[in-house]
């Protein structure tokens, strides 16, 4: 590109005059040691990075923005690197969805308020992939993302075990009597062995993929092991990207648009992707003025075959998925079965998604499996409506039982997590196989912050019997890693006035995946009569501080659960300010 072609740079305006102005902002950054020449027309790159010892799966990340800022070196640019929230799943109480828009609004108003051209989002757990994409998105500059990898495959007793899957399972066999307290301690060590993200498909890998699919990052982004060389490889190429987009001025709005979203969803299915895909999606949507409604998940995503064969819903883990062809790999299947919606959709490189994936080889096609051997016929999210679900509710059909999917059966409900778990253990429970656990209170105004608690853990008396799975119903979210017939994210939630909330013990419930529907089996005058005397009774949870912003300002599942005042983007314009 010719010098008169190139944009002016942002940063221009903070460091770009000779006067007193320019001379703060100058003077403060030269006490890093930097010479006068850096202000003098560099490209300045904010490598946006979520580190954090408490964060283990992003606890590689300083490392990694030193590759990042090799690249951006060499070609040119200015690296700034800068920290924001980090919000790890595993450590971080009550849930580290309730963090996600305030790291959202930690990284719009860092990117904006500072002098950078463009942004490297570092990103590796669960919410920190939305989180920093629906922060850029509302500012909207130059954006690359750069994931930091999954783990390596776990091990136990010589076999591969899977992030959290594992943990489910386990937990149940042990629960069951079928392994001792020992051996799954002995799983402690053995899942977790080194540097990176959950190795399952759950919902980082997913979120990996969606930005990999969204045209957010270089090809190959979602499944290099995070201690495998290639992943700094691409870190550092991605350094070199960034400063050419600044001279592109390649924003993330042409990236992010409804044709990507649509991409996203179909790539979803292909790979079994979490249902917390559906939330971060429409959140990130949202931020860039995107319409994205459920229903597109069925429109967009039924019939789409799962040909990725990773846990939890098939066999192997994202070292495997790497090795037999990554992402790449599973979207040119897509496309040569003509079901990639939009080929020419932009990337980041600037090359379409298509022109990235129709070479792409496949090592492997137990592991990125032919269209015609799928894992699942039909993937994709299961949306489903009803008098139980006026706006919406979500079941991962490859995570659940195939008999279980058109069931009919009695309420055992719970009032709120603490009443399942005093509950769950009674061996006088009212419950068999064909019961519907039901449990209120858990979405996002209710927990507060939508906790991954969904996956209610059978009662023991059952798992003793053999049985490992059933229909299960609540206003809370499941983690990536889990499985079963679980019906989530019912909205309104029961502490919003929803009809979850007047579900009582005996009451029969109707669950039909196939044709997308959820209703609770009493007459309408009945349903009426119960809401009526509901309203008003439920008092939220906080009453100060960061939750009760949260719970006075979250929207619901089917919204995206970000903050009404956060929808949009505001654009990258700050008030120019005099020293
Ligand atoms: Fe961080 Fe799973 S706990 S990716």
């Amino acid at each position: 590109m010719s010098e008169t072609k190139k944009p002016k740079l942002r940063s221009a305006e903070w460091f770009g005059t000779q006067d007193k102005n320019g001379f703060m902002y100058r003077s403060w950054m030269k006490n890093q040691g930097i010479p006068d020449h850096e202000f003098q027309g560099k490209p300045i790159i904010g490598i946006c990075n979520t580190w954090s010892e408490l964060t283990p799966c992003n606890a590689h990340f300083r490392q990694l923005a030193e590759h990042v800022k090799k690249g951006i070196l060499e070609a040119g640019g200015f690296p700034v690197e800068f920290p924001v929230f980090s919000n790890g799943e595993s450590n971080l109480r009550p849930t580290a969805m309730l963090t996600r828009n305030l790291a959202s609004m930690d990284v719009e108003e860092s990117i904006r308020g500072n002098p950078m051209d463009a942004v490297v989002l570092l990103v590796g757990c669960d919410k920190t992939t939305p989180a920093l994409l629906m922060g850029a998105a509302s500012v909207d500059l130059p954006t690359i993302v750069v994931s930091g990898g999954p783990m390596l495959n776990g091990k136990l007793n010589g076999k591969n075990i899977g992030s959290g899957t594992a943990v489910w399972q386990l937990h149940e066999q042990m629960k069951a009597g079928t392994i001792t307290l020992h051996q799954f301690m002995s799983a402690e060590s053995g899942m977790s062995r080194s540097a990176g993200t959950c190795n399952t498909m759950g919902t980082a890998s997913t979120m990996a993929c969606m930005a990999e699919a969204l045209g957010t990052s270089l090809p190959h982004n979602a499944a290099i092991p995070a201690v495998d060389s290639r992943r700094y490889v691409l870190a550092h190429m991605s350094g070199i990207r960034i400063v050419e987009m600044v001279q592109e001025d390649l924003r993330l709005s042409k990236i992010l648009t409804r044709e990507a979203f649509e991409n996203a969803i179909k790539v979803n299915a292909a790979i079994g992707g979490s249902t917390n895909a559906v939330i971060h999606l429409k959140a990130i949507a949202g931020r860039i003025g995107v319409p994205l409604e459920l229903e597109d998940w069925t429109a967009i995503g039924k019939g789409t075959p799962t040909i990725v064969d990773l846990l939890p819903s098939g066999r192997y883990l994202m070292e495997e998925f790497y090795y037999a062809g990554g992402l790449p790999g599973a979207i040119r299947r897509l496309g040569e079965g003509n079901l990639l919606p939009h080929k020419h959709a932009l990337t980041v490189n600037g090359k379409s998604l298509w022109q990235n994936c129709e070479e792409a080889p496949i090592y492997d096609d137990e592991v990125i499996r032919p269209l015609a051997k799928p894992l699942i016929e039909d993937g994709g999210i299961c949306i489903l409506r009803g008098n139980l679900a006026p706006r919406g509710a979500v079941l991962k059909p490859s995570a659940a039982s195939p008999h279980l999917m058109k069931h009919r059966g009695k309420a055992v409900v719970f009032e709120d997590f603490d009443h399942y778990k005093s509950r769950i253990l009674d061996p006088d429970l009212d419950v068999d196989a064909d019961s519907i656990l039901v449990m209120k209170n858990c979405g996002p105004k209710g927990y507060p912050g939508m906790a991954e608690v969904g996956n209610m853990g059978l009662p023991p008396k059952l798992l003793a019997q053999g049985i490992t799975d059933m229909v299960r119903i609540s206003d809370a979210r499941m983690s990536g890693t889990a499985y079963g017939t679980v019906v989530l994210h019912v909205a309104p939630e029961a502490m919003a006035g929803g009809p979850l909330g007047i579900v009582q013990d005996g009451d029969f419930i109707a669950l039909d995946c196939h044709n997308g529907s959820l209703n609770l089996d009493i007459s309408d005058d009945e349903m009426a009569s119960r809401l009526a005397a509901r309203a008003g009774s439920q008092a939220p949870v906080a009453k100060s501080g960061y939750q009760k912003l949260y719970i006075d300002h979250v929207l619901q599942a089917d919204e995206g659960c970000d903050f009404d005042f956060l929808l949009g983007s505001r654009g990258s314009a700050v008030p120019r300010h005099s020293h």
